[in-house]
């Protein structure tokens, strides 16, 4: 049975000795303010400040600048970081053994892990060092004849459109985008865009499962769906999906899924996956050469040389974070935090939302258009008066500011920066 409000509050305030005593770790502290509060409904939780203080003191950021651009690359908590400085020291001690030996070997686990976080089979699922590798891996392997089509959209991410291009200059494949209003009127027009858009030549379909410009969420399921009753492989560019809303990647039915993890699953800088659905691997050719580049074998695309693998291991740190606290709970917060600012700065006519509010159609980010505020001239304010960091974005019809708060975002923070949009938007910007 869920528990109520009081239940929650009662429970909050009895546990809230007992776990004092965890509050050295920042981890501790999370994985007990959860404990308590594991039967209150998450969007009950969501405006629960108690519970997010504890959320926010994990991580080691500098309050002195207030951070909006969650969606470019985000802070990892404590936690994570010491995980990677303890791999990093150790690697450094004897590399040729402790990094090749001792140390890669462990990678495995965090496949897994990252694998049962997804719902994949583990050797369906490749480490990368971001998204860009990853959904390049995806784009650049698969044979493809010249005249072939690959389907996707204008506001899709520039390099995963950059990589089709440069298979157009070489091989004469051929990219076909569309472009929609934004927001949408519905997940159902998305859908019937792309089906519009397939041509007999459509052999491959990238589709973002939540995008750059507005964090608009696309409907991945229906599309895998459609194209693969058509035969057509479908790539989900999931940068912003994976950490930031609760979803089972396993249900999708996608052919490739990439995403990066130093994005909304908050781990080190430097780390991605790739998911390959299994009957793609053999005939898939990976990006750098590997010794038998049609094996059937995960790994195959992770032939990068010697590198780091701090960064990675500590990914097993952050997933610990991320479910520790709850998927669904982070979500939840990530609407609440934006909500606060979209509703509140949308409430005056001169500011125009690109992002639906739809819980179905988005999460953590939002761009605002102004009508009459110059809106690089506002980012640069921003930063230049008051050390606040937003996206600019300049893709035609969606324009304006984006703007993505992370869970150790404070309430006080985004009211701090409501207040000052709103003083530019009475008093206009300084001369
Ligand atoms: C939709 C989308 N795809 C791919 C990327 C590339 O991510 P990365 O730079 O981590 O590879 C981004 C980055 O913002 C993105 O927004």
């Amino acid at each position: 049975m869920a528990a109520t409000r009081r239940d929650f509050m009662m429970s909050a305030a009895a546990i809230g000795a007992g776990y004092a005593v965890l509050r050295s770790n920042g981890i501790g502290r999370v994985l007990a303010a959860a404990e308590d509060v594991r039967d209150v409904p998450p969007e009950m939780l969501a405006g629960e400040e108690s519970f997010w203080f504890d959320v926010q003191q994990a991580f080691a950021v500098d309050r002195s600048v207030i951070n909006l651009n969650n969606g470019g690359v985000s802070p990892a908590p404590r936690f994570v970081l010491d995980a990677a400085r303890r791999h990093f020291e150790f690697a450094n001690q004897l590399p040729s053994r402790n990094l090749w030996t001792i140390l890669d070997p462990q990678v495995e686990t965090v496949r897994k892990r990252l694998a049962r976080a997804f719902n994949c089979d583990a050797e369906e699922m490749a480490i990368t060092r971001n998204s860009s590798e990853a959904l390049e891996i995806a784009i650049l392997g698969l044979d493809l004849q010249p005249g072939d089509e690959i389907l996707s959209t204008a506001q899709d991410y520039p390099r995963m459109l950059n990589t089709i291009k440069q298979r157009e200059q070489r091989e004469k494949i051929v990219l076909k985008t569309f472009d929609y209003p934004t927001p949408p009127p519905s997940l159902e027009f998305l859908v019937g865009l792309f089906e519009k858009n397939i041509t007999p030549r459509t052999k491959v379909i990238l589709v973002s499962h939540m995008t750059t410009y507005t964090g608009q969420v696309f409907p991945v399921q229906r599309i895998s769906a459609m194209a693969r009753a058509r035969g057509i492989k479908c790539i989900v560019d999931g940068a912003h999906a994976f950490g930031q809303i609760a979803f089972d990647g396993g249900a999708i039915g996608c052919d490739f899924y990439g995403t990066s993890l130093h994005k909304w699953l908050t781990a080190p800088h430097g780390t991605g996956f790739l998911y390959v659905r299994k009957e793609n691997i053999t005939g898939h050719w990976p990006m750098m050469a590997a010794p038998d580049p049609k094996k059937d074998d995960i790994r195959k695309f992770e032939e990068i040389g010697t590198h780091s693998d701090a960064a990675r291991l500590a990914i097993a740190e952050a997933l610990v974070f991320y479910e520790g606290l709850g998927p669904e709970r982070k979500e939840a917060r990530l609407r609440f935090l934006r909500d606060r600012f979209a509703r509140r700065l949308s409430a005056n006519e001169r500011v125009t939302l690109r992002t639906s509010l739809d819980p179905a159609q988005s999460c953590a980010l939002a761009t605002l258009n102004f009508t009459d505020v110059d809106r690089d001239k506002l980012v640069a304010h921003l930063w230049n008066q008051h050390k606040i960091v937003v996206s600019p974005i300049s893709h035609p019809g969606a324009e304006g500011i984006r703007v993505s708060p992370n869970v150790y975002t404070t309430l006080g923070e985004i009211d701090m920066f409501c207040d000052v949009i709103e003083k530019v938007l009475r008093d206009g910007l300084p001369a």
